[in-house]
Parts: structure tokens; sequence; C-alpha cells
């Protein structure tokens, strides 16, 4: 009452003395929401949430209207109104609106009224009204009877009808509540579509009750590797590892994912990644030989015959499959199948032969064509992976493109729908810090921004063929993420940056104004417990260069905040200087800083060695220019006294060439006396990265003796090093590619990339 009566006074002030029209202050205060709506707009005033409010809705909206009772009374000392009287949050239907999924969130002070075409953009109004209220409310433990939501108006819609989140469960398992906690996080995101990768290699993880093997052999492993793939020699923890979901718990959490309006994707791979399924029943394979589920991670050459025994048992896992996933895709995988298997095989050359096929894609364009037609005949369509394309495209299939954005723009081009996972913008596994004492993954690197300004839509698409794109996906693939605490700390917040992706129009986007929404949805996080990582905090580095000097930039995306640092190599602490302005870097010297509030240090610590040597400043020219999505600072970052970080290649120190044999020309300006040349090149054989097998040094002059090293190593980083006597203005490297990747390796009969860190003149 007697804020009513204040309001009404204010409202008085405002038309008699006309004061400034108060939305410009307002609308300084739109809510953080994530993703970032269409349009908001603020009111005055605020709706009073009480036992006195009533929820007003009929059938079409039952999930999202349960959805909200359950999510504001669980728990919470809040009640609702069961009765009459009172205000009240009403749910109204506009078939006018034009995107399905689209809603209105109108909150004036008598009335929440959520407007939408259907249950489902009913829903995305639910999850935005749930984060104007207060964090408690997420945990069923707000305390009070009353809570106010400010007035405003918000309409919104998705920019792709695809918005997914993928999880491997083959390499590692993860509890059903772990798995219902994630697909929350899709609800509460906006995100519509669960990808669960259920069979691997390593695992297989769906109860299918006519083969029972699979769930006594195949979704066992006798052990684990430890540590990195590339630490050499592999090492076992020597404990049996697996599960799998029983055909119960699955139902369970589809109905679950379906009252929370996301869909679960299946994938049952094939033909490859299938070697737990052939341990389990070798007569699938071609040898019939025994084999083990893996142990380790990689590609491995046990796929499934051709032959129709195996077409049998496909047939009657995905009739189990399709009891229990109503969705209406199934992806079935079909990425890294080496053919070793295949050409040794007489059942698979006849089938070669019989169907009239030039090869062995051919074969692997014949078995998927082959699934696909048996899974549009129960009325289901598939997802593939890129390499379905490789033999000629099923006729209705989905292409996921992971491989880059190649297959996506070849699909879409053959009027094909697309989603896109390319892997540089949206895998999940890779580092998303340069700095030191990170968990161990896989590799790469794919910083918050990065993801941020993920563009799903390939530019080489004309506006028709634009349509054929979904929309996007996060891939959490599993190999190094043993625990559900490390997949929440690769996935968030990472996952809220996709969802601006698929969700939010690219007008409305802001990287700073993300990163202010993350701090305070990272306040929800904490009451949900979930182990977010918080590079947010971190320091940002940028090295300036003016001719031959150069100066480093610190940065904090985090606003209000100090960054502190020092030179002297000691850790940066409260009482550190506060940094101000580029600090020169005219000697070898290392830089430590960290963010700070006033109290404490907030984020990791960054560490910027920068060491000086003969050819720091001065030009270089490159005979290709490095691949785009690994151009790093181009060929600057080959001589700025700055070396790429050790694990991640993808860090702006590394130059990525896909291909290409190089040549690399330093002009030192004057004739310079040189006593070593020093470079490293990356060696993540897992992501197709392999360092060359020589590299060749020429100088001005040639003095008959050939400068070549050769490069003999397994290492990650393979160290390339030429000590000589020499006097010369130019230096030129010659480093030839690796060449095509071998058999049994990740990407197989794909060019190697090569990547190449400082070069050091001494
Ligand atoms: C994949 O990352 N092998 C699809
Ligand atoms: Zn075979």
């Amino acid at each position: 009452m007697n804020n009513n009566r204040l309001s009404l006074v204010l409202i008085f002030i405002c038309i008699v003395f006309s004061c400034s029209t108060p939305s410009t202050s307002l609308d300084s205060i739109v809510p953080n929401i994530v993703p970032v709506p269409m349009k908001q707009k603020m009111k005055e005033g605020q709706f009073s949430m009480s036992s006195k409010t009533r929820l007003n809705y009929n059938e079409d909206f039952k999930i999202s209207a349960r959805f909200l009772e359950s999510y504001l009374t669980n728990g919470n000392q809040m009640k609702l109104n069961e009765g009459e009287g009172g205000n009240v949050i009403s749910f109204e239907k506009d078939e006018q609106m034009e995107n399905a999924e689209g809603y209105k969130l109108v909150v004036s002070s008598e009335e929440i009224k959520i407007i939408a075409p259907t249950d489902q953009g009913a829903f995305y109004a639910v999850q935005s009204l749930r984060q104007l209220l207060p964090v408690s409310f997420e945990t069923g433990s707000y305390k009070g009877s009353e809570v106010g939501i400010k007035c405003m108006e918000i309409e919104d819609e998705p920019q792709f009808s695809y918005r997914g989140m993928h999880l491997d469960v083959g390499r590692h398992f993860f509890s059903t509540t772990f798995i219902k906690q994630y697909i929350d996080a899709l609800a509460m995101l906006k995100m519509n579509t669960f990808h669960w990768h259920l069979t691997e290699d390593q695992g297989w993880r769906i109860e299918i009750k006519k083969y029972p093997r699979l769930n006594e052999i195949a979704a066992y492993r006798k052990e684990t590797l430890v540590g990195h793939y590339n630490d050499q020699p592999h090492q076992f923890d020597g404990k049996r590892y697996g599960g799998f979901y029983t055909q119960e718990e699955i139902k369970d959490i589809v109905e679950y994912a379906y009252n929370r309006n996301v869909t679960i994707i299946p994938e049952i791979e094939m033909p490859g990644h299938s070697q737990a399924a052939i341990a389990a029943y070798p007569e699938l394979g071609c040898t019939d030989e025994p084999i083990e589920v893996a142990t380790k991670w990689g590609v491995f050459e046990e796929i499934y015959c051709t032959k129709e025994e195996t077409f049998a048992f496909v047939e009657d896992v995905l009739d189990e499959v399709l009891t229990l996933f109503p969705s209406k895709y199934i992806h079935i995988g079909g990425d890294e199948a080496p053919k070793t298997r295949w050409k040794n095989c007489s059942d698979c050359q006849r089938r070669i032969k019989e169907e009239g096929l030039k090869d062995e894609h051919e074969l692997q364009s014949y078995f998927i064509s082959r699934v696909e037609k048996y899974l549009n005949g129960k009325g289901r369509q598939i997802i593939g992976w890129d390499e379905i394309l490789e033999g000629g495209l099923a006729p209705n299939a989905t292409v996921m493109s992971w491989r880059g954005t190649k297959g996506a723009v070849a699909a879409a081009k053959e009027r094909h729908n697309v989603i896109n996972t390319t892997t540089s913008h949206c895998y999940f596994d890779y580092y998303q810090s340069t700095n030191e004492g990170e968990p161990i993954a896989i590799g790469g690197f794919l910083p918050l921004e990065k993801v941020y300004g993920f563009n799903p839509i390939p530019e080489e698409l004309n506006e028709d063929e634009q349509k054929y794109v979904l929309g996007a996906q996060g891939n959490v693939w599993t190999e190094y993420m043993s625990t559900e605490d490390n997949v929440e700390y690769m996935v968030y917040p990472r996952i809220m940056a996709m969802s601006e992706v698929v969700w939010s129009k690219d007008e409305n986007k802001d990287y700073d104004d993300f990163v202010s929404r993350v701090e305070k949805f990272n306040e929800r996080l904490d009451v949900l417990d979930v182990n977010y990582a918080n590079h947010i905090y971190e320091v940002g580095g940028e090295l300036h260069t003016e001719g031959v000097i150069q100066s480093f930039a610190l940065k904090t995306v985090t606003k209000d905040k100090d960054i502190r640092y020092t030179t002297d190599g000691s850790d940066p602490n409260i009482l550190s200087q506060i940094y101000k302005e580029p600090i020169a870097m005219t000697k070898s010297m290392v830089i430590k800083a960290a963010v700070f509030n006033a109290e404490k240090q907030l984020g990791g610590l960054f560490k910027q060695e920068f060491k000086y040597h003969k050819a720091v400043g001065k030009k270089l020219t490159l005979n290709v220019q490095p691949n785009k999505t690994y151009g790093g600072r181009g060929e600057k970052g080959l001589i700025n006294g700055i070396n790429g970080s050790n694990a991640r290649f993808g860090d702006k120190e590394w130059l990525g060439f896909w291909g290409d044999d190089l040549e690399i020309t330093i002009d030192l300006g004057e004739i310079t006396e040189i006593k070593s040349i020093e470079t490293r090149f990356h060696n993540a054989n897992g992501q197709w990265v392999y360092a060359p097998k020589t590299m060749e040094i020429l100088f001005d002059k040639d003095d008959g003796i050939p400068s070549v090293i050769i490069l003999d190593s397994n290492e990650l980083i393979v160290k390339a090093k030429l000590e000589k006597i020499a006097k010369s203005r130019y230096i030129t490297l010659k480093v030839p590619s690796f060449g095509i990747i071998p058999e049994g390796s990740q990407g197989a009969g794909s060019k190697a990339w090569t990547f190449i860190d400082e070069i050091v003149v001494n």
C-alpha cells in the first residue's frame, strides 16, 4: 500500500515538474539475462510476487507453467495463491508471432504476462523470468514470503532453430544426476538439443536388451590411459572402468528433457568408433579376431564389417534406440573410420563389387545410406559427421560439420541441412587459457571470446544456401574429463557464449557486456555448486610493435578491477604496482600480473616471458600466409621475443599452415654475426599437427656445408636448433610440410598441419 502511494506521488512529481524521461536511466539497468534478449525495456514500478499471486494458464502451456510453479515454490518459503483474487502471472497464446520459440514477457505492477505462440516460447519467457529472481530460488532456499520484480517488457526470439550441446559419455561415464544437471543448464540458457554421444571405442553406454554382451563386455574397459596421449611411453591405471544407462534410466532422462524443452539426439557411432561393440561381438568386425574395449584414445582400425550380419545388428540396435528416443533425428556418427580392415576383407571387397562401388569411400557411403534408408522408413532422419560427404552424401542426411567449415559449405551447397560444430570455435575440450596450471586437455586453444565471436554461417554461403545452416553446438569430448567437475570446468562459461551465438541477434551482442553478465550469472552457478572456470578474471596481454620498439599492454575484461604487476620475477600481490600503461620491452624480462579487487586476487597469474634476440622486431617474409584460423600475430609473431605456449598450439604466438612447404626469410637489416638459430614445431598428432621431418637454413653465402637439421622426435614440441658461426644479413628457413597423415592416425589421409614458433637468432 505505502509503496503504491509513494509511486503515485513520484509520478505526480514527475508530471508536474516534467522531469527528464526516466527511461534513459532505467534502460541502463536492464537485467543480466544470458543469452541476451532481442529487446528489453525497463518500466517504472514493480510486481510483487507473494502468496497472493496466482498462476493462470491452460493446457497449451502446461510444460512452461508447471516448470515455473515448481521453480517458484519447491523448497522456497514462497507460496502461490491457489484461490481467487490477488495479482497474477498469466500465459497467453499469440499465434501471430512468427518464431515458434519466441515470446514476450511483460511485467507490470499488476500482472506478469507471458505471451507466446507455443509452450516452447513460453518456456523461454519463464527462463528469462527466472533470471530476474534472486539466485536462492535455484536451490529452493529463498527465505522471504514476497519478492519484487521490476516492471519491464522483453521481446525475444532465437536466431537459430538448432541450439545444441554435445556430451561424450563413452570416454568417461557420468551419472544420471549429472546428465539431468547438464539438461538443466541447456534449458536455462535456452538451448534446445542435447546430443548424447552414447557409443565409443572405449565404452558402450546404452542398454540394448537383444545384445546383452554390449552391457557385460562393451560397457567396460580393463584400464585407462594415464596422462596425455602425447606423453610417451603410454601408462595405464590398471583399474576396470565403465558403466551404462539402463533403458529405464534413459526413458526417465528423455522425459526430464522433454519437460525442459530439450530434445535428446542419441548418437550410435558407425561404422568407426565401434571397437567396444566389436570386442563384445567379434563377428561384427572384418577379422573375427578377439579384441579388447579400447583403453587409450585415438582412432582405431576395428570398424564394422559391411556384411549382412552387421546390418542386422545395427537395425536391431536402432529399433531399441527408436523406442527410447522420440527425436526426429538420430545421429549415426560416420567420422574417423579407417578403411584398412575393409581393404583386406573378402566380405567388404565382395560388397564393393556387387554394389558397383568405386572404392572404400563409396562403401562407407553405401553403409550410411543404407542405414539412412532404414531410419527414414521408420520416420526418422539421420545426422552424421562431415565424413559422410565422402563417397557421396546419403540423400536426406543432415551434416554435422566439424573439420573446419568446408563440410558445412559443401553440404549447404548440395541443399542439405547443416549443423556447425567446427573444431576452431565449438570444441570445448580445447584449452581455455594459455596460462600454466590448467587441467590437462586434449590441446588446441579456444578462449571464451573466440566462442563468443563465432558465426555459425560460413561466409562462403549465399543467402539461399544460408538457410540450410540450422545452428551450432558445443562439443564436449571427454578423453581428458574424467570427473563431472572437469566437465563443468570445460563447459562453463563457454556454454554461455555458445548460447548467445545461437540465440541472440548480432546487433545485441557485445563481448564486454557479456562478460559483466557472466559475472552476475556466476552467482547463480555458485549456489548451484557448478565448477565453472573463471578465466574472465585473467589478465589479457597484447604486444604492441612500432618498428623495432615493442611494448606490452595488459587488460582485463571485467569492470572496476585493478591489474597489479611485477617485472622482477616475484608474484604480484595486493601491494604491487597498478598497471596504467603499456610496459616497454627493451630487454629480456618477465611480466607477472593478476586481476585484483580491493581485497584480493580474483583470477590466475598471468606470466609473459620476453627473450631479446637478434631478430626481434626485424623484417620477416613468408612464401605463404598462415591459415586464417591460426594466423596468430602474423609473421611478426615469429620474431617478437615471445614463445608460444607449450600445450596450446592455437595461441597467437604459433603460426599454423595446412600442408604448405614454407620458406621463411628474415632480414636482419645489416650483415650480422650469427651463432645459432632455433625454433620449435608443435607435434600434436592427435590434432593432425606434425613437426616436419627436416629443416634447412640458408645464409647470404653458401659455405658448401649444407645446414640441414633432421627432426626425428615424438615429443609434443620438437626443437630445431642449428649452431653455426656465420655472417649474414638474410636467413632463410626452408620447412617442408610433413605431408599426408598416415593410416591409423587421427585425420589419416588428410594434409598434416605445421605449427611453427618464435625463430630465435643469437
Ligand atoms: C569428431 O570430433 N571426431 C567428430
Ligand atoms: Zn569386412
